[in-house]
């Protein structure tokens, strides 16, 4: 099974009302990590590289690995591109076997945005890859953002769809108040599901994604900060607002930072427990299983994507 684009996976997720999960991968343990969670829960995965992964671990090991990836497991993967800044990462990707690119214009004027959008959509299209945009600025939105404000950050549903007739994008990241990082709220966690709605009900059957979705989950705040990792504070977004936005058109999910946080953790906790050793398989095995179980947990109770190949 080579890899695949999203064009299915969304149709399913979409009709299903679950959302697949999109991880970021840096390194081998990462990508195998999520694999076999997705293997062990049958669910799709979106395999996603930022541009600071490609410059980390460059563009060709990470392609072999997740080519390794789709031979070994059998499972239908897609290989995207996360927050694709300008045209030519985009063309890079798709030209290096990418399946899937996103074009974030979102720091852009809407016009702007489009036409950019645009032109990445005619060079993806032709090569059968598909392409995620961005409208809407996500950020930390506090509570007190006066109301034009927070329109002018959070996707203007009016807005989504113009930008999707005119650029022939096939799925849409919108801001309804989630935010990149361990640090996402500073109240109660709010996201904007009213403004959701109204964006499904102007866009049937299209696909959209909520980005900086991870949940930091308390248990984990409290295991980094014993173990020397500070994440003393830190607030993601609840696993009960992200099943709910699930059900309202949200097919991709975007996780990072729970990743990041599961497998430090877990090498934090090694180390400390077994200062002597310093050969990597020792702690990177146990984190590479902590990562598979943060993923499999993920399928299993908050995207509803497990068995759904
Ligand atoms: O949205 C950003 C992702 O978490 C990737 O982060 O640019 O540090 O690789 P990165
Ligand atoms: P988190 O920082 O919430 O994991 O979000 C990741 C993301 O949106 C990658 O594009
Ligand atoms: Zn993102």
């Amino acid at each position: 099974m080579p890899l695949v684009t999203t064009t299915e996976m969304f149709k399913k997720a979409y009709e299903g009302n679950y959302a697949v999960g999109a991880f970021n991968v840096n390194n081998m343990e990462i990508i195998q990590g999520i694999v076999d969670a997705a293997k062990e829960e049958k669910s799709p995965i979106i395999l996603q590289v930022s541009a600071g992964a490609r410059k980390y671990a460059k563009h060709i090991y990470l392609t072999k690995l997740v080519e390794a990836a789709v031979e070994d497991s059998g499972l239908p993967i897609a290989l995207h591109l996360d927050h694709g800044d300008d045209f030519e990462i985009c063309k890079s990707c798709i030209d290096g076997g990418f399946t899937s690119v996103m074009i974030d214009g979102s720091k852009h004027s809407f016009e702007e945005n489009i036409a950019l959008t645009k032109r990445v959509v005619e060079y993806a299209h032709e090569r059968g890859v598909v392409v995620e945009a961005e409208l809407g600025k996500l950020a930390g939105v506090e509570d007190d953002v006066k109301v034009e404000a927070k329109d002018a950050i959070y996707t203007n549903p009016d807005q989504a769809v113009e930008f999707v007739q005119r650029t022939g994008v096939d799925s849409l990241a919108i801001a309804i108040g989630t935010s990149h990082g361990a640090y996402k709220f500073k109240g109660e966690p709010k996201l904007d599901f009213e403004r959701l709605e109204k964006i499904t009900n102007l866009l049937p059957n299209f696909p959209l994604v909520l980005h900086g979705a991870s949940t930091v989950l308390p248990e984990f705040v409290e295991f980094c900060n014993k173990y020397g990792g500070n994440v003393a504070g830190a607030q993601g977004v609840p696993e009960k607002l992200l099943r709910q936005a699930a059900q309202l058109g949200v097919c991709k999910i975007n996780i990072d930072t729970d990743l990041r946080l599961a497998m430090t953790a877990s090498i934090r906790k090694h180390l400390a427990e077994n200062p002597g050793d310093f050969d990597p398989r020792q702690y990177l095995k146990p984190a590479r299983e902590a990562l598979q179980a943060m993923v499999a947990h993920k399928m299993r109770n908050v995207l509803g994507s497990s068995n759904k190949l």
